[in-house]
């Protein structure tokens, strides 16, 4: 609507995007948990009892952000709900000729609807028999439309280039449909009612990490001035250390890689030195301890280290001077405060350094061409 494609008081669409997510998200959830089975409604994906407990495949395919939030849908499908999983960068899914059986469900993930190889990805598994059920924000989008079945992200219009608000749905959306087909399968009435809880928690997390935009903003300004970044995670904060990168890179041209952490030994801790900043995401999840580890090694190396951790905890905190606190969440809920710390961060690199935020050079907010 009109109103949400205004600035307001915001200088920028991207910080106004940031700053929308509590809402966003919880127009993401609302209507669509149901405590009495402890279990998600997903109407628009429209399969039947039968078709859901049949999956037994999901491949899933996107471009940019939305292949990093697929990413994070590989990892809540198995854990959550036990199917085996795949994420295909959208623009080899149709010359890698992937493997599609009648019971595989392909999920198309794109916020405009309207990228060149998720459509062209749509169309091959279309042909190949898949069920499609896709994830889009623009209603009667291409993808929406040609997949027939889906669910909206309800995110509102996203303006700025860098997908911020789109992505952080396009998570909250496929840890809902991990809760339905794990309520299918092996999760118990009141393990999905844990899930659901720990959802609906997820816009007051995010309010949490907004608040302390400020101290984001000092550690920002602090590293503005660099030209080379590792960010780095494991587990679901993997996929999450890629999407912080791709965020700075976009938006601030600062080259940034995102390394799972243990693939810093099989190459770029070669790099490290002063000159390489490093972002260790070392929350309070599974693999914390290991993360500890990455930070001294590059902490050894003279590397200068940003640390996300999980509130008050002191240990990470004594390693680094500059830490970023987000709030306690368990391991699948962890991506979504930390991007949108993450997101702050790039966001005020790229405004110390002068960056056309909204609008970086080369890129576009769709890319409708192969
Ligand atoms: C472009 C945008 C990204 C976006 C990607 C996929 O590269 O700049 O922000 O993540 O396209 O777009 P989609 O609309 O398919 O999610």
């Amino acid at each position: 609507d009109a109103g949400q494609a205004e600035k307001g008081n915001y200088p920028h669409f991207m910080l106004k995007e940031i700053f929308e997510q509590p809402e966003t998200i919880e127009n993401a959830i609302r209507g669509r948990i149901d405590h009495e089975m402890g279990t998600a409604i997903l109407n628009g994906m429209n399969l039947s009892p039968r078709e859901l407990a049949l999956i037994n495949r999901i491949v899933i395919a996107g471009c940019g952000s939305s292949m990093h939030a697929g990413m994070l849908g590989e990892y809540y499908f198995e854990d959550i709900a036990g199917i085996s999983t795949s994420v295909e960068q959208a623009a080899e899914f149709r010359y890698r000729n992937p493997i599609i059986e009648p019971n595989t469900l392909v999920i198309p993930i794109s916020q405009s609807g309207e990228t060149a190889d998720t459509i062209a990805a749509v169309r091959e598994a279309t042909a190949k028999g898949a069920v499609v059920t896709a994830l889009c924000n623009v209603v009667g989008s291409t993808i929406a439309r040609e997949s027939g079945r889906g669910v909206y992200l309800h995110a509102g219009p996203e303006i700025s280039v860098a997908s911020t608000k789109a992505f952080s749905s396009q998570v909250v959306v496929l840890l809902l449909f991990a809760l339905l087909l794990g309520r299918n399968r092996r999760l118990s009435r009141s393990e999905g009612n844990e899930l659901a809880d720990q959802i609906e928690q997820i816009p007051e997390l995010i309010r949490s990490v907004l608040l302390q935009a400020p101290e984001i903003k000092k550690i920002a300004e602090r590293y503005a001035d660099k030209e080379d970044f590792f960010y780095i995670g494991r587990g679901c904060l993997y996929p999450t250390a890629l999407e912080g990168a791709l965020k700075l890179k976009e938006i601030s041209y600062i080259h940034a890689e995102g390394y799972h952490a243990a693939e810093l030994k099989h190459g770029p801790i070669s790099l490290l030195d002063e000159r390489h900043p490093v972002l260790a995401l070392a929350n309070d999840i599974p693999g914390k301890d290991k993360i500890i580890g990455n930070i001294q090694e590059c902490r050894a190396r003279k590397a200068p280290v940003v640390a996300v951790i999980t509130r008050g905890d002191s240990a990470v905190r004594s390693m680094t001077q500059d830490v970023i606190e987000v709030p306690p969440c368990s391991r699948f809920i962890a991506p979504l405060p930390t991007t949108v710390a993450l997101q702050l961060f790039a966001y005020y690199v790229a405004v110390a350094r002068g960056c056309e935020v909204d609008q970086p050079r080369n890129l576009a907010k769709s890319v409708t061409v192969e």
